[in-house]
């Protein structure tokens, strides 16, 4: 399956220069979104994991459904003061702007193995923030999923030498 031809890009979006990959196109296809991630969880079968952690909001869009193919618990990984309970928080920068994400600090107990999930690698800002959250809680970060990767943007360097798995480069 080619899923760039299901990725639609968008020019100029959200900023002059930005040329932007919308999933939404390729998750409007049933067959297609089931596609990908049953290739994300073949992508991940030798790996034993205890839970899956997705950032806001597009990384809830392949770790949820991947955690519940793989008959695992999901962790959500959210923006300030979006999260009830106590939290573990951390500022990040973005490829645009910048934010603060959190997990609860009961999500995830010392020792268990977590696999996460996005929609997109770019500059790596999320990701190393979140594997940042997952480390302070005493969760093993065994790797990381992705739809699709920014390769020039060498987010993958941030990303403290774990496991990488994209579906397709850009
Ligand atoms: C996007 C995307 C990734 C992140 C990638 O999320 O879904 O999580 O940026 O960029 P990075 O590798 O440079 O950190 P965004 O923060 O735009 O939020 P959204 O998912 O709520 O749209």
């Amino acid at each position: 399956m080619n899923y760039k031809d299901y990725i639609r890009v968008i020019p100029d979006y959200p900023k002059p220069g930005i040329r932007f990959k919308d999933i939404t196109t390729l998750i409007n296809n049933g067959p297609v979104y089931a596609a990908a991630i049953e290739a994300i969880k073949q992508a991940v079968s030798d790996k034993q994991i205890d839970l899956i952690a997705g950032p806001e909001a597009r990384g809830f869009i392949v770790g949820a459904p991947l955690a519940v193919s793989l008959g695992l618990g999901f962790v959500p990984v959210r923006k300030s003061g979006k999260l009830p309970g106590e939290v573990v928080e951390a500022s990040y920068d973005l490829e645009y702007g910048n934010d603060k994400l959190a997990i609860h600090k009961d999500a995830i107990k010392p020792g268990q193995r977590i696999l996460i999930a996005d929609d997109l690698l770019a500059t790596g800002g999320t990701i190393a923030t979140t594997i940042n959250l997952i480390r302070q809680l005493g969760g093993e970060v065994i790797g990381a999923a992705f739809l699709i990767e920014l390769g020039y943007l060498e987010g993958r360097e941030k990303l403290d030498g774990i496991d990488v798995f994209s579906l397709v480069t850009y």
